[in-house]
């Protein structure tokens, strides 16, 4: 878990226009000159249920809550889909309800702007979060990155890693996540490369070197 208080805030992640091109900075080589290192906050607190939804459920059905909040939290939803948690400032006001800290899903040190996408709203807000989706919406999201009935739609978010969670432990995420508080919270819309995002925005990169790389 990251400990240290991270103070420096993200004003400027944007590679600026001028050296959207690396070699056109300047000569000073870098490539990252334009970023600063943030450290994210993997390990979250989840929010609890709302004590009177969870009072109608069954016991059988609280057990099953209970076992959703545990997966939420060991599997790290909350690092993407909380506001600031990016950056490690998570925001207690707004747990899951999305973030309007960008995540950039093309190589930003190409050159030109990256597409972007943003965390969504996973409380049960029926315009901005997943109220109006179906159980088996939000279980192929997870599982398959689906959008819209389209799997590998969703990019960025981590699917690929719970494409193997049984049906028994998705249907109790989902299930913790309709009881968790609905915040009116919308996220931007994702941005396609070559457009400039009107937010900040992170990059996870990882780079291979050696021999048969060319560029
Ligand atoms: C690495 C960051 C990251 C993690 C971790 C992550 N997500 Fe996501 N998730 C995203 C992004 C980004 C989007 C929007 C993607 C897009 O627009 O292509 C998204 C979209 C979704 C959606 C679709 C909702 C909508 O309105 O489009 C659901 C449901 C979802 N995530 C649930 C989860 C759950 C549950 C977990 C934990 C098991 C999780 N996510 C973990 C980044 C993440």
């Amino acid at each position: 878990m990251i400990t240290a208080p991270v103070s420096r805030r993200v004003s400027n992640l944007l590679l600026a226009a001028s050296c959207a091109v690396l070699s056109a900075c300047g000569g000073v080589g870098y490539p990252l000159e334009h970023y600063e290192a943030v450290y994210s906050k993997a390990a979250l607190e989840t929010p609890a249920p709302d004590p009177a939804t969870l009072e109608r459920q069954t016991p059988q059905q609280q057990v099953r809550i209970a076992h959703g909040r545990y997966l939420v939290q060991i599997t790290g939803c909350a690092a993407c889909h909380t506001d600031g948690a990016l950056v490690g400032e998570p925001d207690p006001r707004r747990e899951l309800a999305g973030s309007h800290l960008g995540i950039a899903y093309t190589n930003p040190m190409r050159g030109g702007f990256p597409g972007v996408a943003y965390p969504a709203n996973l409380t049960p807000d029926p315009a901005m979060g997943l109220g109006n989706w179906t159980d088996a919406q939000i279980a192929a999201a997870i599982r398959t990155g689906s959008l819209n009935g389209e799997p590998g739609h969703l990019v960025v978010m981590s699917w690929p890693l719970y494409q193997r969670m049984t049906d028994d432990d998705v249907a109790a995420v989902v299930a913790y996540l309709r009881t968790i508080p609905a915040i009116a919270n919308a996220v931007p819309p994702r941005v396609p490369p070559g457009t400039r995002a009107g937010t900040s925005y992170v990059y996870f990169g990882v780079f291979r070197s050696g021999p048969a790389i060319t560029r």
